[in-house]
């Protein structure tokens, strides 16, 4: 027993022994462990927050550069409208930022102010002469047809001839006085209400302004006719665009007139025609008599 005992006793010291050597080595090696574990949750943590922060640097600036872009929009429309259509650079970047994003973003027409200027009693609307119901001309002007707009259109018709489409000029240059007896005879025969729908009154006529011109058949029987549909899809290409619509009736303040035609010039013509609008909308202005 006492062997036993004694054994046990002296058996019993060694394990402590032991255990107090394990736990001596154990003691630093898990303070080492614990380190590494600390420092290990340190770098995490540290990695995880660098992380975090590239991502929000990231998403911030994908929205600068798209906000750069949209701006980059804005600045061509501005620059193209203001080389264009005189559309002062000051007027179509005044404040409405988020308008302008907007509308690059929809790609609709910006809905800046027409910049109207008046020379000589001759409107012009963001650089382009205006003649209609809204805007008069002197009665002593008398350009004769423009030289560009005849150019443009013997070129147009050299391109439609090509299609097997002949084009000619039935009316062109209207002086005041001309304009004013076509009126007066109209009015006789229907009445200066129903001539109104079809008829300008001396002053307003787009023909005093020699840019515009009715072409073929003066007559609702040339709508749908091969001219009209050729002039329909290709009169941009040459500077021109219908100037009366269909379905703009209330808005140009006349019947639909696939015959006539008015110059703008390519540019702009092409981007009267890509926007869908008849020129009044395009401008922003409207065709009413004061009377
Ligand atoms: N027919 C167009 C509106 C004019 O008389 O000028
Ligand atoms: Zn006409």
């Amino acid at each position: 027993m006492q062997r036993n005992n004694g054994y046990r006793s002296a058996g019993t010291t060694g394990q402590k022994r032991r255990v107090r050597k394990r736990r001596r080595t154990i003691r630093p090696r898990a303070i080492v462990l614990g380190v590494v574990i600390l420092i290990i949750i340190a770098v995490a943590i540290s990695w995880k927050s660098l992380f975090r922060s590239d991502t929000v640097e990231e998403q911030q600036s994908s929205v600068q550069s798209e906000q750069s872009v949209s701006s980059t929009d804005e600045n061509m429309q501005q620059s193209a409208s203001s080389t264009d259509e005189s559309v002062p650079q000051s007027e179509a970047s005044t404040g409405e930022s988020e308008q302008q994003s907007e509308s690059s973003v929809t790609g609709e027409l910006s809905e800046s102010e027409p910049d109207i200027q008046v020379v000589d009693g001759i409107t012009y609307v963001n650089g382009i002469l205006i003649a209609n119901k809204s805007y008069s001309l002197p009665a002593d002007y008398n350009p004769g047809v423009l030289p560009e707009a005849q150019s443009a259109f013997d070129e147009m018709a050299a391109g439609a001839a090509k299609d097997g489409i002949n084009l000619y000029i039935a009316s062109g240059f209207r002086s005041y006085e001309y304009q004013q007896g076509l009126y007066q005879r109209y009015v006789e025969r229907d009445g200066a209400e129903m001539a109104d729908t079809y008829s300008a009154r001396p002053g307003h006529s787009e023909h005093q302004t020699g840019q515009a011109f009715d072409l073929n058949e003066i007559s609702d029987a040339f709508a749908g006719t091969p001219e009209a549909e050729w002039l329909e899809k290709h009169a941009h290409e040459y500077g021109f665009i219908i100037r009366y619509p269909a379905d703009k009736e209330d808005i140009t303040g006349y019947n639909y007139e696939p015959w006539h035609v008015r110059y703008l010039g390519k540019e702009t013509a092409e981007k009267v025609y890509e926007s869908g609008l008849c020129l009044e909308e395009y401008l922003g202005i409207d065709s009413v008599y004061a009377d």
